[in-house]
C-alpha cells in the first residue's frame, strides 16, 4: 500500500475549537488515518485559540495581501495534532465562535473569511508547502467548499479532492457581487460552477467540482438525494449520485473512555455496571436533581437547534416525567428552547435539571449517569452522543433518520431475542412515536436483567475510528487510481 498525503480542510477542530461534531470528527480522524498509512495535516484558521495553543510554529509561507490583509501560513502542532494555521489577524483575530460575532449574528465577512481557508487549501494542494505535498485535498462543509473549485482552475499537476457534507443544512449562500472578492472569474457563476439560485453557493462549488463527495451515514447519503432531504442541492447530488457515499463517524475511544474517565465519578466496564450510580448520584447533584437511585434517569447533550427535535422532548414531558423520572439536559444555542427548558426546570423542581453553556466534563458526566439518552432529531446526518451513550452504557432513544437510523438496533421483540438491540428507534419523529418509545424504554428499563443487556451490547459496539478510517484510506486510493 502506498503511503499517502492528505490535507483536511476545516473551520474546528478538537481539542481547540469545537461548536460541533465537525471538530469531533476533524480532531479524531488523522490519527486513526495513521494506522492507514495516511499523514494528515490540517488546515485551520488561525482564532486566537489556535494561535494560542500552536506549538514549534514556522512560517511556511508569507502572503502580502491575501483577503485585504498581510497573512502568514504556518505549520506547527497543537492538541497532538499537526496543523497548518492561516496567521490572518484580520479575518481570525477574534474572541468566541468561530462562525458568530457577538451580537449573535454571522460576522458580516464570512464569506471572505472561509474563502481564505479554501484558497490556502488549494495552494497547500499545489505545493505551496514543501515537504508535504497532498495526494488528496479533503474539505469538510461548506467552509471549505471552495477548494475543490479553486484546484479545478489551477494549472498543472492537482491533488484528488473529496468533499464531506457534514450537515446540508449549512450551505455557506452569498450575495453575487462578492465573485471578484473571492478571486472567481466571472466564468465560474454558471449552474455547474459556483451559481446556486442566483447567489454564490460554497458547498454547491464544492459538491460540483470535487472528485468524491461523502458525507457521515448512508442513510443521510440517501436522504440528501431526495427533495424532502436535499435542501436544495438534492439534484446536482442526485446528477453525481455515483460519486456520493455514506461513511458512519465514529468517536475517538481514548477521549470517550468510561473505563478511565477523569470526568466521571466513577469509572466502570460492562462488567461492572453497578459503578454507573455513583455517576447518577453526582449527576443528580450537579444539576439540583432529586437524589435518588431508583428513578430513570433522562438525559440530553445536544446543540439547542431546530434540527434537533427538542420541542418533542418539551411537548412529551409529562409523559416523561412520569413516576418520578428525571431529565438532565446539556444544552446551548437557540434562546427560546432555553428558556423553555428554564421554564420546565422550575414547573418541576427536582426532576428537570438544565446547564445552558458548553461544558466537556458535565456532557461526559451525562453520559456516564444517565440511563438513557435522548436523540429525537428531525434529520441527523450522523450524531456523535448517541455512540458515545452506547459506549456509556446509556441507552440511546433515537429517532429513526440518518446516521441514528444507521448506528442504534431497535429493541423489537426480534433484535431482543437475538440479543443485538443497543436501543430505541422512533419514526417519524413526532409526539405519539417519541411517546411511544419513552414508554417501551421505561418498561424494559423496569427489567433489569434485559437493560442491562442493551447496555452491555452498546458498551461492546465497535463505535471507534477504525473502521470508518479504512473507508476513508480506500476511499482517498480510489480516487487517485481513477
Ligand atoms: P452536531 O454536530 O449536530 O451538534 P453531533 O452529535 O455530531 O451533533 O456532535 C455533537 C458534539 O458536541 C458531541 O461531541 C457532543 O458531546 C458535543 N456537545 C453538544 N452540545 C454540547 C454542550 N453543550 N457542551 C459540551 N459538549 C456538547
Ligand atoms: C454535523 C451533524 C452531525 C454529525 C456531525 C459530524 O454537525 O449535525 O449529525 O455527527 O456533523 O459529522
Amino acid at each position: 500500500m502506498r503511503p499517502l498525503n492528505v490535507l483536511s480542510v476545516t473551520s474546528e477542530i478538537f481539542p481547540i475549537i469545537k461548536t460541533g461534531g465537525l471538530a469531533d470528527v476533524a480532531g479524531a480522524l488523522p490519527s486513526a488515518l495513521a494506522a492507514e498509512d495516511v499523514t494528515v495535516i490540517t488546515l485551520v484558521p488561525g482564532y486566537p485559540a489556535v494561535m494560542r495553543a500552536l506549538e514549534g510554529s514556522q512560517v511556511v509561507h508569507r502572503y502580502s495581501g491575501f483577503f485585504g490583509g498581510a497573512a502568514s501560513l504556518l505549520s506547527g502542532r497543537a492538541g497532538g495534532l499537526d496543523l497548518f494555521v492561516i496567521d490572518a489577524p484580520h479575518l481570525f483575530d477574534r474572541p468566541g465562535s468561530p462562525y458568530l460575532a457577538p451580537d449573535g449574528q454571522d460576522w458580516m465577512d464570512n464569506a471572505r473569511r472561509f474563502a481564505a481557508l479554501s484558497r490556502a487549501a488549494a495552494d497547500i494542494g499545489q505545493g505551496l508547502a514543501p515537504g508535504f505535498v497532498p495526494d488528496v485535498v479533503h474539505a469538510h462543509d461548506w467552509q471549505a467548499g471552495l477548494a475543490p473549485l479553486y484546484l479545478s482552475l489551477a494549472e498543472g499537476p492537482r491533488p484528488a479532492t473529496v468533499m464531506t457534507i457534514h450537515n446540508i443544512a449549512f450551505q455557506g449562500v452569498f450575495p453575487p457581487y462578492l465573485l471578484l472578492e473571492l478571486g472567481l472569474p466571472a466564468s465560474t457563476f454558471t449552474i455547474d460552477g459556483v451559481e446556486y439560485y442566483g447567489q454564490i453557493g460554497f458547498l454547491k462549488a464544492g459538491l460540483q467540482h470535487a472528485d468524491r463527495i461523502t458525507t457521515v451515514s448512508p442513510t443521510y447519503a440517501r436522504e440528501i438525494q431526495t427533495r424532502e432531504g436535499g435542501m436544495g442541492l438534492d439534484g446536482l447530488l442526485r446528477f453525481r449520485s455515483s460519486a456520493v457515499s455514506g461513511i458512519l463517524n465514529g468517536i475517538d475511544d481514548k477521549v470517550w473512555d468510561p473505563f478511565s474517565d477523569t470526568n466521571l465519578a466513577q469509572t466502570y466496564d460492562p462488567d461492572n455496571l453497578d459503578a454507573r450510580m455513583a455517576n447518577k448520584a453526582a449527576l443528580q447533584k450537579r444539576l439540583g436533581l432529586s437524589q435518588d437511585p431508583d428513578v430513570m434517569l433522562f438525559g440530553i447533550v445536544s446543540r439547542l437547534s431546530e434540527q434537533k427535535g427538542l420541542d418533542l422532548v418539551l411537548a412529551g414531558l409529562s409523559r416523561l416525567l412520569a413516576g418520578g423520572a428525571q431529565l438532565a439536559l446539556l444544552g446551548s444555542g437557540d434562546r427560546a428552547l432555553e428558556g423553555s427548558f428554564q421554564t420546565a426546570s422550575t414547573v418541576h423542581p427536582g426532576q428537570v435539571g438544565c446547564f445552558f453553556g458548553y461544558d466537556e466534563g458535565l456532557a461526559h458526566l451525562i453520559q456516564g449517569g444517565s440511563d438513557a439518552l435522548l436523540v429525537p432529531s428531525r434529520f441527523e446526518p450522523c450524531g456523535l452522543t448517541q455512540l458515545c451513550a452506547m459506549r456509556y452504557g446509556s441507552v440511546p432513544i433515537v429517532s429513526r433518520v440518518g446516521g441514528l437510523a444507521d448506528t442504534v438496533i431497535d429493541a423489537n421483540e426480534m433484535a431482543i431475542a437475538a440479543g443485538v438491540a443497543t436501543g430505541f428507534q422512533f419514526g417519524p419523529a413526532a409526539l405519539c412515536p417519541f411517546a411511544d418509545a419513552i414508554d417501551r424504554a421505561r418498561i424494559l428499563w423496569r427489567d433489569r436483567q434485559a437493560w442491562r443487556r442493551l447496555q452491555g451490547n452498546g458498551m461492546r459496539s465497535d463505535v471507534s475510528w477504525r473502521r470508518p478510517a479504512k473507508q476513508y484510506a480506500d476511499l482517498y486510493r480510489s480516487c487517485l487510481s481513477t
